[in-house]
This record gives C-alpha cells, sequence and structure tokens, in this order.
C-alpha cells in the first residue's frame, strides 16, 4: 500500500471513515504505529511528531521548550520509520509568529532533513500569511485550533476553549489559507460540530468531540506511559507503564536471586 499524501488525507472530509492519528517520537514506536492493523486494512492515517514531546519525553512542563533541531531529530527517526501514514511534524514555538519568510525556512528545514511529508502550525487569523506562503512553497500544512498549547501562559493554562466565533474564524483562516486539515484541541463538542461544519478540509479532534472529521491521540497517553499528567479526554487503551514496572521488577529480582542469567 503506498504512503498516505496530504491530498489523499484532505479528500476524507465529511467521510463516514473517520481518520485516525497518533503521535509518535522514535523509530520503534513509529514502525509500531505505522504497522499496527495493516493486516486488517486499518492503520492509523497520519503519524504527527507533535512537540508534545517535550512534556511526554522529555519531561517538562510545556512544549515551549521545544527547539527546532530537536523536532527534526526526532522527525528524522519517525520519517525513516513509517512507509503507510501520512507523516507531520509540528513547527515549534515561537516559529509560527515569525514572518512568513521564516517560517517557509524552518519548515523546509523539516522536509530537508526527515522524509517527512508536511508541518503543523498552531494558530488560525494571525497564521493565515504563513500558511498561504507554505502553501504557496509547495509546502502541506496541517493547522491547530482552539486550545494552542504553544500560548498556554496566555490562555490561562490547558484550558477548554469555548469562544465559538473566535475558534471558527481562526480555521476557517487556517482552511482558507490552505490547510489540507486542522487540528482542534480541547473545545466543547458543539464548538468542535461548528468548525467541522465551517471547514471544507478534515477537522481532526483532541478532545473536541465526536463530530470531527478524525480524532488524534498522544501515543505514550493511550499506551499508558504516561508518567505525568494525562488529560481526562484521552482514552487509555493499554497499561504499559505497568507492564515495564513489573518486568524491570522482575529482572532486578532475579539479578539479586542470582536466578539470571540461568546456571549461575
Ligand atoms: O503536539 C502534539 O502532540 C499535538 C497533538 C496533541 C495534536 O499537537
Amino acid at each position: 500500500m503506498p504512503q498516505m499524501t496530504a491530498p489523499q488525507f484532505a479528500a476524507r472530509k465529511g467521510s463516514r471513515d473517520k481518520l485516525a492519528v497518533l503521535t509518535a517520537y522514535d523509530y520503534p514506536t513509529a514502525r509500531l504505529v505505522d504497522q499496527a492493523g495493516r493486516e486488517e486494512g486499518g492503520g492509523v492515517d497520519a503519524i504527527l511528531v507533535g512537540d508534545s514531546l517535550g512534556m511526554v519525553v522529555q519531561g517538562r512542563t510545556s512544549t515551549l521548550g521545544v527547539t527546532l533541531d530537536e523536532i527534526i531529530y526526532h522527525a528524522e527517526m519517525v520519517g525513516r520509520a513509517v512507509e503507510h501514514a501520512l507523516t507531520v511534524v509540528d513547527l515549534p514555538f515561537p516559529i509560527n509568529h515569525r514572518d512568513p519568510a521564516g517560517v517557509i525556512a524552518a519548515a523546509a528545514r523539516v522536509l530537508k532533513e526527515t522524509r517527512c511529508q508536511s508541518v503543523k502550525l498552531e494558530g488560525g487569523v494571525a497564521q493565515a500569511d504563513s500558511i498561504d506562503a507554505l502553501v504557496t512553497a509547495g509546502i502541506p500544512v496541517m493547522g491547530h485550533v482552539g486550545l494552542r498549547p504553544q500560548s498556554v501562559h496566555q490562555l490561562g493554562g490547558y484550558k477548554v476553549q469555548r469562544d465559538q466565533e473566535r475558534l471558527v474564524a481562526d480555521a476557517v483562516s487556517a482552511a482558507q489559507a490552505g490547510a489540507y486539515a486542522i487540528v482542534v484541541e480541547c473545545v466543547p463538542p458543539d464548538v468542535g460540530r461548528a468548525i467541522t461544519e465551517a471547514v471544507a478540509v478534515p477537522t481532526i479532534g483532541i478532545g473536541a468531540g465526536p463530530h470531527c472529521d478524525g480524532q488524534v491521540l498522544v501515543v505514550n497517553d493511550m499506551l499508558g506511559l504516561t508518567t505525568g499528567y494525562v488529560p481526562k479526554f484521552a482514552r487509555q487503551y493499554a497499561a504499559l507503564g505497568d507492564e515495564v514496572r513489573r518486568a524491570v521488577g522482575a529482572f532486578a529480582a532475579d539479578v539479586r536471586r542470582g536466578e539470571f542469567p540461568p546456571g549461575g
């Protein structure tokens, strides 16, 4: 099966076949995420190298410290691992506030230095010129509206965003500027529905209710690997953290008892 492209992803707008997206930050995880479900004709449609890596991989309290070099380091591993899903790379803070030429320079590094296919940019109305410039330069862009973690201090915390008029305007601006899809984070379900109805490209919800065209989760949250705060909306599909604790404890106990390696 050839790798998903941004136009194919965009063409799933309004489809009953909703889009499934997960994050990944390293080669083995990306490989597993990309391969899972393929034999049954399923699997995820896109893999996002999110700047959430600042929190779930680097152990920071926000995404603000992630640098372009760091995200490229992770995206390079993910790009090498993925054969099927569309690959998307977050542009870390404060690249989305540079002028369009600065945004293109950063996004071009992502495409030149990794095998990933597109970038994601937080913002809406204020970022429309940059989105337009990226698309004109041939770089597919996923927008991101609602709770924008890079603006956590301005928003006063990781809070549900309720200003429907502003949020719809942000999404419409991003879509009209050429974004091929839009992440909608942490809004009430009726706002998620209003945004989805207002734009002609797929909306990918995270804590945005059931009406979006797809859903995204942070892979560490859904696998039970996150050791810090996990948002309430993140459904846990496995408890790998517990399994790691059990396995490491068993190894240490075996070594102390002289039961590993065998034959001692
Ligand atoms: O950084 C990230 O992982 C994201 C997703 C939560 C959408 O932006």
